[in-house]
């Protein structure tokens, strides 16, 4: 059957959250020292330690929400050791990532201030693993108190007079795992204790945040739901697309065979199965969808790239990462109704970053300019979409040559975004637009695309796989035929006129 894909524009699936299109911070290798935290003394550019070229790449994408400081590194992290003067501040080993000693230079007033600068919305990770629940509920006291009490003092002491305003706060990080080695019972009932002091003050109202399940562990998603669904706003999920089959051996970021190729698209295509699967246990505790699905840690794990330190999980980023990107958005836009924000790891220098840098050098990945290409969605309404590209085989295998998803914003432009995921082939895509009226529309088009397949960006040659103007289609009796390179994602935007 020959490739089609039907657009009904008058068909609204409710707003694409932004927070779809968010990040994750973590103390992990050079992700925020170097790659964020440079400190004011840095001959590298920087406003107030804070390097200026990453920030400036981040506010062109529009990030949205920076989740911090961990990650496994949030169950063993001490607020109180990243306050005060720097100089001060307590010395610790980070056993986690890489036992390099963590100075606490970077802490809560650093972590605000960044998220000042990039216009985001801080998600702060509290400890439950290794940290009381006085130390949990200081924190958001010392946070977002305005009045007279002890951590509101102390804030003020260290230099800032006004609460700031928190939206976002996670109970705990994969206390399945790294946050304590927990039974979901026994977390389900820490999760009610600890959250009951996780107090709104003021006029701050904070959304809580329950660790939820790592990958298919869908009973974790039954207990949680089943016993403490009632305290929480939102619900975790965690999955990484990781090509090999053992975490000894995950396979390179950049030099993998087209079976790699193909089996790393198969498996990020699973997001689908795993968020449909953990929502179908939660409409049946939550039918009214009044609890969210964040997936805050998702993209690409590989072997770290050869001669760095092993905890840093530095790894190249190739137009595969951008092809996980861009299926994993398709996907999340999907389950718009459920899915409120997701947050790769992470932004820079670890596993699926969209920068990475080496000393005063930047580079942007090619999923950076997924996140930048995509951007167009973000708090658009989507409208349905459905593709049939045929199918992709490798040895015996099949997953879907095409997918996409589509969006109306406020202006009523409709953006439709495409991933073709054959290696090799590229792919003619007819869509046929409808329920819009008759309305008329001009078209143009973005496209990322890489002539090998582990094409990527060096700090060399940092324009190898860059977006560009998309042409490549027809317009005639309103049906748009895009012809998609081979492993290439696009973006058409159809303006009225
Ligand atoms: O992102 C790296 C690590 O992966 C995080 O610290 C942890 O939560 C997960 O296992």
């Amino acid at each position: 059957m020959a490739n089609r894909a039907i657009l009904n524009v008058d068909l609204r699936r409710g707003t694409i959250n932004r927070n779809i299109y968010g990040h994750f911070s973590e103390h992990l290798g050079r992700c925020i020292y170097e790659g964020i935290w440079v400190g004011e003394d840095s001959p590298i550019p920087n406003t107030n330690g804070i390097r200026n070229d990453v920030v400036q790449a981040l506010k062109q994408i529009n990030i949205p929400v920076l989740r911090w400081p961990g990650g496994c590194f949030a169950d063993e992290y001490h607020w109180k050791d990243g306050i005060g003067p720097r100089e001060e501040r307590k010395r610790m080993v980070n056993t986690h990532w890489g036992g390099v000693v963590e100075n606490n230079h970077f802490g809560t007033h650093e972590f605000m201030m960044l998220c000042d600068m990039l216009g985001c919305e801080p998600y702060i990770n509290g400890n439950v693993g290794s940290g009381t629940v006085q130390e949990m509920s200081e924190w958001v006291e010392y946070l977002t108190f305005g009045g007279v009490s002890p951590m509101s003092e102390l804030r003020q002491t260290n230099g800032r007079q006004e609460p700031w305003k928190v939206t976002y706060f996670g109970v705990g990080n994969e206390n399945w795992g790294c946050g304590g080695n927990m039974r979901p019972e026994y977390y389900a009932d820490l999760y009610r204790r600890y959250q009951t002091y996780v107090r709104n003050y003021d006029d701050n109202k904070i959304h809580r945040i329950a660790c939820g399940p790592n990958v298919d562990d869908y009973n974790w998603t039954e207990v949680l739901m089943r016993e403490a669904s009632r305290f929480m706003d939102s619900l975790t999920l965690h999955y990484y697309t990781v090509p090999g089959d053992t975490w000894e051996d995950k396979g390179p970021a950049t030099g993998f065979e087209t079976s790699e190729w193909f089996k790393t698209l198969e498996k990020a295509l699973r997001m689908d199965e795993l968020i449909t699967k953990h929502s179908v246990i939660m409409d049946k505790y939550d039918p009214e969808k009044r609890v969210g699905l964040i997936v805050d840690e998702w993209g690409t794990w590989y072997n770290v790239e050869p001669g760095t330190n092993p905890g840093f999980l530095y790894q190249q980023n190739t137009i595969r990462d951008a092809l996980v990107a861009g299926l994993t958005f398709n996907i999340f836009h999907k389950h718009n109704e459920r899915v409120r924000m997701a947050n790769i790891a992470q932004t820079v220098n670890v596993l699926q970053s969209v920068i990475l840098t080496e000393g005063e050098k930047m580079v942007l990945t090619p999923t950076y300019h997924v996140f930048d290409m995509f951007k167009v969605h973000q708090d658009a309404e989507r409208i349905d979409l459905e593709v049939d590209g045929g199918a992709y085989s490798y040895d015996g295998r099949e997953i879907p040559a095409v997918t996409g998803s589509a969006s109306i914003n406020a202006d009523g432009v409709v953006h439709i975004s495409l991933c073709n995921t054959n290696h090799a082939e590229k792919a003619v895509v007819p869509v046929d637009v409808r329920g819009w009226g008759g309305q008329s529309f001009e078209v143009t088009g973005t496209v990322l695309a890489g002539d090998m397949i582990d094409a990527h960006n060096t700090f060399a040659a940092p324009d190898t796989v860059a977006p560009q103007a998309f042409h490549s289609f027809t317009v005639e009796g309103g049906v748009v035929t895009a012809e998609l390179p081979p492993m290439s994602v696009a973006v058409l935007a159809l303006t009225p006129k």
